[in-house]
């Protein structure tokens, strides 16, 4: 049984999360790309812009990346209206993956031809095997590897022809991610930790931190403020870290496993914490073994086998 209490505080965490990208949409549905400075012919290449190598396939990096140029924050239409906000919020695409194939070397393909729409204000749980498939496709959403064929569109951007700068910013403005072994700084304390986010995109120090200290204080985390996260338990630090991907008002939240390093107790609170934020609007896509989180969170649930869907259903309650 969620806490009503609980529910209010998260509903007055995050009643902005969902505005701020719906409320550039005009109206229909139609979510504009983030603020991405213009690309350049995609010419196919990896790197169309740069010459760093990129990670290995199948490195998960820090949502931000330490060292880029601050972007400005994403602004309000000015003309959005809460009703309107709702209504995107049921039949706007947040996800659209179209044919997707990802192919490593001569093994068999990672992913097959898979397609995909998530529309705002679903959790979507993403089930199977090891070696099915779902770290490769949560990297393909995120950005952080590229499809061999097909098209990924998040929140309105082809997020697989982005520059790996743009792919960067464009992570720190839409896209909050929570992992398995929560990868906090430990030499920043959880405010820190928090306000990295907002720092990195370039966000006032009041605003950010009025934000950081309301998430803290929403998440039951507040009076671990000034602490490292060494201190904490694991059930505070998957808190921490999901207080920082919330920091930026993500589109899109994006959860690998985050349930899988915590004991029974911890596992059940972060839970409960995932599915009041959706109950709350914020659309969800998380990756797990955890078939309690599925059930507990997921208003859908899909399954891989082989890099393809084998199964694809919505939750009749949850
Ligand atoms: N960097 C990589 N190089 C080669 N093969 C990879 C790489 N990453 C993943 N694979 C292969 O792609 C398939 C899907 O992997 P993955 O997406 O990690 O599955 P899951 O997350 O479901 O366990 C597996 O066969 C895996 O061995
Ligand atoms: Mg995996």
């Amino acid at each position: 049984m969620r806490s009503t209490s609980r529910n209010a505080r998260i509903r007055a965490t995050t009643s902005s999360l969902f505005t701020a990208p719906v409320c550039q949409g005009d109206g229909r549905g139609h979510i504009p790309p983030a603020k991405v400075p213009p690309e350049p012919a995609y010419t196919g290449r990896v790197h169309p812009r740069d010459d760093a190598p990129r990670d290995p396939p199948g490195t998960v990096r820090p949502f931000v990346t330490p060292g880029d140029a601050p972007a400005p924050p994403c602004s309000l239409a000015s003309a959005c209206t809460e009703t309107t906000a709702q209504e995107d919020r049921v039949t706007a695409p947040i996800i659209e993956i179209r044919d997707v194939s990802k192919r490593y070397d001569d093994g068999p393909p990672a992913l097959a031809g898979l397609s995909l729409t998530v529309a705002a204000g679903e959790a979507l749980a993403v089930l199977g095997p090891s070696g099915s498939g779902k770290s490769t496709l949560l990297n393909m959403i995120a950005g952080l590897d590229r499809p061999t064929g097909g098209g990924v569109t998040v929140a309105g951007v082809r997020v697989d022809e982005l520059t790996e700068t743009a792919s960067a910013r464009f992570r720190r403005e839409r896209i909050g991610m929570v992992f398995q072994f929560f990868n906090l700084l430990d030499d920043l304390t959880v405010l820190d930790n928090v306000l990295l986010p907002a720092q990195l995109l370039g966000t006032g120090r009041a605003a950010a931190r009025d934000r950081a200290v309301e998430l803290l204080d929403n998440l039951g985390i507040d009076r671990h403020a000034r602490a490292y996260p060494g201190r904490l338990s694991g059930g505070e630090r998957q808190r921490v870290a999901v207080a920082r991907a919330l920091m930026n008002r993500p589109a899109l939240l994006l959860a690998d496993e985050p349930t899988g390093a915590l004991d029974t107790a911890s596992g059940a609170e972060v839970r409960e914490l995932l599915a009041e934020l959706n109950d709350d609007g914020q659309t969800i896509l998380l990756v797990t073994h955890d078939l309690a989180l599925a059930e507990s969170c997921a208003t859908r649930t899909i399954e891989l086998v082989d890099g393809r869907l084998a199964r694809d259903e919505r939750a009749a309650t949850r």
